[in-house]
């Protein structure tokens, strides 16, 4: 199991003071990222990487405004996804007739249903309107009433507990934020809840580069490759058998309505390879992600006592609160997932046809040009939610409503039950490593509600 434990060593990096300390992706850089932002801003908006270009070849570019961002993932055409690459040459391949390498991350599960269900971007957008916004996106309304159940059973497991002081301590993130998006997972998806620790070892050896891989591209050793593939020992059998039962024996959850489904968009059902691969990317998306957010809000909320009594008592904050939070702590700080198909200037910098882009969403999400007092929690702010921490356009992430209504349900079950949370001793505030915010364990004290 890929054990997430303060294993990076911090290295020599400090906080940096000049842009020669700048750098994203050292070991131990994340404990410094809000203090590299403004130095970007002020002085790289557009930060070049000599020498770390696609397989080695050219610089990279890291795009830290706001409307750099956004101009490159509304326009999917003129910088084209990696992914697209990928499946392009995956094609390719199949065409030479040549067998595709098996990717350790077995990633290749997630390729072959993009190849035949998402080769076109009219295919993509049927994709999302079709398959996965009923689920995911804004048909996850559906399960409102399961996901409060499952806030309340988590809530109830600690609520009772009593310091002696009139106060408990709960490990917020293992007794809370880690368990709600998982269950909220096989739940949507239709697995035993038995399943979740398998699928919770599965999903961490899926993002391992995510959390261990080197540099912006977020690379992997051979060792690592060979452990990835290792932990995911299974994974494709566990996948072909409930497939397979779910084929026979439908049942009301995700996957089941996949294998069923008469898909309107390519008048026909789909292929157990592309219900397999739908299923790899809701893991691969759904697992984890939202657990960065509902942990960032905690902190929030410690930090400023006043913030969370505002909210306790207009509830209808809630949503602006988790926008804004959102938007200051982005859980995925940056992807380098888009390749420039011509030369491009960005900020009097150019950029040549074939660079790859490294979008850095939490940097985005802070740019003193495009937000006023971009370091603060505003909940009039103009504008709440158009943040790029699910990026924007055609590609943006499908699982945005879900880990919306997680989050909302969440911080409405916590307010109505709490009193008030603020940090337990021992907190290190270290940082997982990888391209993840957020720390690696969070123990509060709170005291009851009522
Ligand atoms: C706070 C939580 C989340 C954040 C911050 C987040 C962020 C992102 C971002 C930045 C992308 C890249 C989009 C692009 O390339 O333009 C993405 C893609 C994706 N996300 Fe999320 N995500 C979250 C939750 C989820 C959930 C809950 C799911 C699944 C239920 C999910 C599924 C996916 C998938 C499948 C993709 C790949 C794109 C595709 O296949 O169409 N995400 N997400």
């Amino acid at each position: 199991m890929t054990q997430k434990t303060p294993n990076h060593r911090l290295g020599p990096l400090a906080c940096p003071v000049t842009l020669a300390d700048v750098d994203l992706f050292a070991p131990g850089a994340q404990e410094h990222w809000y203090e590299a932002y403004p130095i970007l801003h002020r002085e790289a908006p557009v930060q070049v990487l000599r020498g770390a270009g696609m397989n080695g070849v050219g610089d990279a570019f890291v795009l830290t405004c706001y409307e750099d961002i956004e101009r490159v993932v509304k326009d999917p055409e003129r910088y084209t996804p990696v992914m697209s690459m990928l499946v392009a040459q995956l094609q390719d391949m199949l065409e030479r007739g040549e067998r595709p390498p098996q990717d350790p991350s077995r990633f290749d599960l997630a390729l072959e249903s993009v190849r035949t269900l998402r080769p076109t971007l009219e295919l993509w957008r049927a994709h999302r309107q079709e398959l996965t916004d009923p689920w995911v996106g804004p048909g996850a309304k559906r399960h409102t009433a399961m996901i409060t159940q499952v806030v309340d059973e988590l809530i109830d497991r600690w609520i009772a507990r009593d310091d002696g002081d009139g106060k408990g301590t709960v490990e917020f993130i293992q007794e809370f934020a880690r368990p709600l998006p998982q269950i909220v997972t096989a739940r949507v998806l239709g697995l035993p809840l038995a399943d979740i620790p398998r699928l919770a070892d599965w999903g961490s050896a899926q993002v391992m580069q995510y959390v261990y891989g080197r540099g912006h591209a977020n690379q992997l050793d051979e060792d690592q490759q060979a452990e990835q593939a290792r932990q995911l020992d299974g994974f494709a059998d566990y996948l072909a058998d409930l497939v397979a039962s779910k084929r026979r024996h439908p049942e009301d959850d995700m996957i089941s309505a996949l294998t069923q489904v008469h898909y309107r968009a390519l008048d026909r059902k789909l292929t157990d390879d592309e219900v397999y691969g739908i299923i790899y990317f809701m893991v691969l998306g759904g697992l984890e992600t939202t657990q960065y957010a509902l942990e960032e809000e905690a902190q929030l909320l410690c930090d400023d006592p006043g913030l969370f009594a505002a909210v306790k008592a207009d509830r209808a904050q809630i949503r602006a609160f988790t926008e804004e939070a959102m938007r200051l702590r982005a859980p995925t700080q940056g992807l380098s997932t888009r390749v420039t198909t011509r030369d491009e200037i960005f900020q009097g910098i150019g950029v040549p046809a074939g660079s790859i882009l490294h979008l850095r969403f939490g940097a985005g999400n802070v740019d003193p040009r495009q937000y006023d007092c971009p370091y603060q929690i505003d909940l009039a702010r103009k504008s709440l939610g158009n943040h790029l921490t699910f990026s924007q356009g055609p590609r943006t992430c499908p699982g945005a409503g879900i880990s919306r209504l997680e989050q909302v349900i969440a911080w409405e079950r916590l307010f109505e039950r709490l009193e008030g949370i603020e940090y337990a001793d021992g907190n290190t505030f270290e940082h997982q490593p990888g391209i993840m915010l957020g720390t690696l364990g969070l123990k509060l004290r709170f005291r009851r509600a009522g």
